[in-house]
């Protein structure tokens, strides 16, 4: 038995922010109710062939309606914070000029509804829903959407700003530039590099017009926002193999990080990208530079870059191997990353204070005999990943919260409901919510302020 005096103290801080994420066209459903505009996403799943199954997020979750019950989950789980995306359409439904009040009360009650029980909001301005409408004057391309972003942005804060206390800008700047404007899965569906690299720049001058805007209606706020990173490892020790990796490093990681912090576009992005980079004007790599007061960290995988350069049967040929640990993404787990990417972003960038904005993992649980949900794969993915977190705090990484990806199950963009990523089920027939053996684990981690992670891997069902 372990002597009780080596147990560890435990490394989260009292005010660890323990939560979950979710984003609006994800959960909301009431796609076209109360006076909301039509989304890109909207859109997008409404187009035949772009979404698994020809799903949409009409209803999704129908989180519009269930918000309250959906509250009660979160304070059964025993968050401390929630975090949550604002549908830029259903605030201002042409994306610019008229403002839906009604759309405004829904967010200001949620807003008031966690704060009365002790739920920290930690509000997303932008998680990918753009109105159509600024999508038909050319979308996040064209240079106007960041002055519209900064007037919805002044919008919201107005509104919100005195009780939200930290303010996610923009979700995933890479995905939605490179996934929504160059290999098309997700909307608006274009395939353009020219555009896509143009919708990177100005995403990140959405997020740099809004810093201002948020210090001023919503002072002494955290403001930041939220990337995915994924740490690029070499398939073999060849040297194409590490120049590979780098430059992913740089197309998915740098390609960020570098201006956010100062040092300005990547050498090796910008060679890439010539001359597309020149939508760059005077002053805007100053703007960007802008510190953050937080930087969220979405994690889920590594990546593994193997040069073109090598024939196949010499090199590891794909990014996840035979023998790996996969979800039902098919993305490789691998927690160390998560690690990896934490101290990274304290000692080589040194961003002053860091969230794990999103972490989580899809698998394909189903309701057991008595009405439960047994998800031990997941369990074991967030405990492996807390793990990381707490390794990394405990090398002085300032991480101050942690969300899992996601509180429900939800509309997975391109996959439609076809993966699962919740800590609570949901059934998309009846609406009907169940917990899930992975959400009362983390509800008792929580209680313990992160003492349960030093217990074994618990992999049993039951
Ligand atoms: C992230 C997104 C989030 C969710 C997870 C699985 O890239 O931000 O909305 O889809 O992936």
């Amino acid at each position: 038995m372990a002597d009780r005096a080596s147990v560890p103290e435990t490394a989260f801080p009292s005010d660890f922010a323990w939560g979950a994420a979710t984003a609006s066209y994800q959960i909301e459903g009431a796609w076209n109710e109360d006076g909301k505009g039509e989304s890109v996403w909207d859109r997008f799943s409404h187009t035949p062939g772009k979404v698994e199954d020809g799903d949409t997020g009409d209803v999704a979750c129908d989180h519009y309606h269930r918000w309250r019950e959906d509250v009660d989950l979160m304070e059964g789980l025993g968050l401390n914070a929630y975090r949550f995306s604002i549908a830029w359409p259903r605030i201002l439904p042409n994306g610019e000029g008229h403002v839906n009040p009604v759309g405004l009360d829904f967010y200001s009650r949620l807003t008031d509804a966690l704060l009365e029980r002790g739920i920290e909001p930690f509000a997303t301005l932008y998680h990918w829903d753009l109105p159509q409408a600024l999508q038909e004057k050319g979308g996040w391309p064209e240079r106007f959407v960041v002055e519209a972003f900064a007037a919805y942005t002044e919008v919201v804060s107005r509104r919100l700003g005195d009780r939200v206390r930290h303010w996610i800008t923009v979700n995933e700047p890479w995905v939605n530039a490179v996934i929504g404007y160059r290999t098309g899965q997700h909307a608006p569906g274009e395939t353009d590099l020219g555009r896509s690299v143009a919708a990177a720049h100005h995403l990140l001058l959405a997020h740099a017009a809004a810093v201002p805007i948020l210090r001023a209606n919503s002072p002494g706020a955290r403001v930041g926002l939220a990337l995915n990173l994924t740490p690029q490892h070499p398939a073999s020790g060849s040297i194409a193999d590490r120049v590979a990796a780098t430059w992913v490093d740089g197309y998915i990681n740098r390609w960020f990080l570098d201006p956010l912090s100062g040092r300005g576009y990547p050498a090796d992005i910008v060679r890439s990208f010539e001359p597309r980079m020149d939508i760059v004007q005077p002053g805007d790599l100053e703007a960007i530079a802008r510190p953050v007061d937080l930087l969220g960290v979405n994690y889920y995988m590594r990546g593994i870059a193997r040069s073109e350069a090598i024939p196949e049967t010499e090199n590891e040929p794909r990014t996840v191997s035979p023998g790996d640990e996969i979800t039902e993404m098919g993305w490789e787990v691998y927690p160390q990353g998560l690690y990896q990417t934490l101290a990274r972003l304290h000692f080589n960038y040194g961003f002053p204070a860091l969230y794990v904005t999103e972490n989580g993992a899809a698998y394909r649980d189903e309701v057991g005999s008595e009405g439960q949900v047994e998800d031990p794969e997941r369990r074991s993915y967030l405990h492996r990943h807390l793990r990381e977190v707490q390794r990394a705090i405990e090398i002085g990484v300032p991480v101050h919260g942690y969300f899992v990806w996601s509180l429900l199950d939800n509309f997975e963009w391109s996959y439609g409901f076809s993966k699962r990523f919740g800590v609570v089920r949901v059934d998309f027939e009846t609406g009907r919510r169940i917990v899930k053996s992975s959400g009362r684990w983390y509800r008792d981690l929580i209680r313990s302020k992160g003492r349960g992670l030093s217990e074994p891997l618990d992999m049993k069902t039951g």
